[in-house]
């Protein structure tokens, strides 16, 4: 386990300082491989966090094991919560509510965040607030900044890649989302393939600095097709048969090649969420008119620095107002859950979800029809 607390999440522009304004929210991540928790106020203050990374313990597997993570978020968590409450000198019965990632995530995980907020709110008497993982992200931008809603959102993480249109702190409207890999899993892909190791996504971004993108061409599946859908699983083929022809060539990837194929990846990756998101502009300004309207990016790949540039030139070619979470807002972490059950319970006053059950699958628009399949216990994610 890497114990990342100490990593500032720094100040964002609008946060308010000086004494917090009520209700204040204790929030608890353990949906992956973080075991994270935070308390954030109403007037947007991070009053403590804490993440713990599994990503030493998941490393050799090339990938996240469930089994793994769910046992290390039970051995973690409680000690976790402790030093939370500590760091910011405050008690559970100080809290307005407790809430918990609910949904979508491996199952064994969600039992352990959802199970010990309950407990914490059947003890203390304060509501307990179910979140979707999904929408922690989707939200976590109004955590630093004046952002009002609609805004149309690209979410690219490990698990989901999508673009909606969130009108509405419950109210998601699905434009489009990939038919096959997430961004954060074709990112991941490519670096197991190139030896890179796990998680893939900031390794590629390192390699890709010193690479040329222009030695190789890489497909663009779907780019100049109608709609907003993503399909990446061609990418990583193709990113598999580069590797090979280099080793056919001189018996090895060396380094050059590596970086060459990671800039190139990188590039073609950028070329197909900017094609997508041009398309998505259109059908946001069909609903909601000319208007300079937040392009907002979010997820684990939004803290990728070239796809974020890219993507904020293209909100400035479009009249755009372009954000993004802080780097360590973009991956998973317990501020954004604490935040967007904050966001729920001032929304609807009287909410307690103490009847919600673990959700491993939870699409953010329910009414969406599911491309990626539907399973016994519903639309996947
Ligand atoms: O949001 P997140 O922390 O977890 C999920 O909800 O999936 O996203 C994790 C994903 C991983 O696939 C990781 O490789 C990717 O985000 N990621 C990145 C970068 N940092 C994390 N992808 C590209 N560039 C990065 N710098
Ligand atoms: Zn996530």
């Amino acid at each position: 386990m890497v114990d990342n607390h100490a990593k500032t999440m720094g100040k964002a522009a609008g946060q308010a300082s000086g004494a917090p304004r009520r209700p204040y929210v204790l929030g608890i991540e353990t949906s992956c491989d973080e075991t994270a928790a935070a308390i954030v106020s109403a007037d947007r203050q991070i009053l403590a966090h804490r993440v713990l990374s599994q990503v030493d313990d998941h490393a050799e597997f090339g990938g996240v094991v469930p089994e793994i993570a769910a046992r290390q978020h039970i051995s973690h968590l409680d000690k976790l919560l402790k030093s939370l409450m500590k760091d910011a000198s405050m008690g559970f019965e100080d809290m307005d509510a407790i809430a918990a990632t609910t949904g979508p995530g491996l199952v064994g995980g969600l039992m352990v965040g959802v199970m010990t907020a309950k407990a914490i709110a059947a003890a203390t008497g304060k509501p307990f607030v179910a979140v979707n993982h999904l929408a922690g992200h989707a939200l976590t931008v109004r955590l630093v900044e004046d952002i009002i809603f609609p805004y149309l959102l690209l979410l690219v993480s490990g698990g989901h890649c999508q673009i909606l249109e969130v009108s509405g702190v419950d109210r998601f409207t699905r434009l489009g989302t990939t038919i096959d890999d997430a961004a954060g899993e074709a990112f991941d892909k490519t670096a197991k393939l190139l030896g890179l190791g796990y998680p893939g996504g900031p390794a590629v971004e390192a390699a890709a600095k010193d690479g040329r993108a222009a030695r190789f061409r890489l497909p663009r599946p779907l780019v100049g097709k109608p709609g907003c859908n993503f399909s990446f699983s061609g990418l990583k083929t193709a990113v598999r048969r580069l590797a090979e022809d280099c080793v056919a060539h001189h018996d090895v990837v060396t380094i050059e090649d590596r970086n060459d194929i990671c800039a190139a990846f990188q590039e073609t990756l950028g070329d197909c969420l900017i094609d997508r998101l041009e398309n998505a502009i259109t059908m946001f300004r069909e609903t909601h008119g000319a208007g300079k309207f937040p392009l907002v990016v979010a997820g684990g790949v939004a803290a990728n620095a070239y796809l974020r540039g890219r993507i904020e030139t293209l909100a400035e070619d479009s009249n755009m107002y372009f954000s993004a979470p802080p780097l360590t807002l973009c991956t998973d972490n317990g501020a954004m859950i604490a935040w967007a059950g904050l966001e729920r319970f001032v929304a609807n006053a009287d909410i307690n979800d103490m009847d919600e059950a673990p959700r491993p699958r939870w699409p953010l628009d329910e009414t969406a029809k599911p491309m990626v399949g539907k399973g016994k216990k519903g639309t996947k994610a």
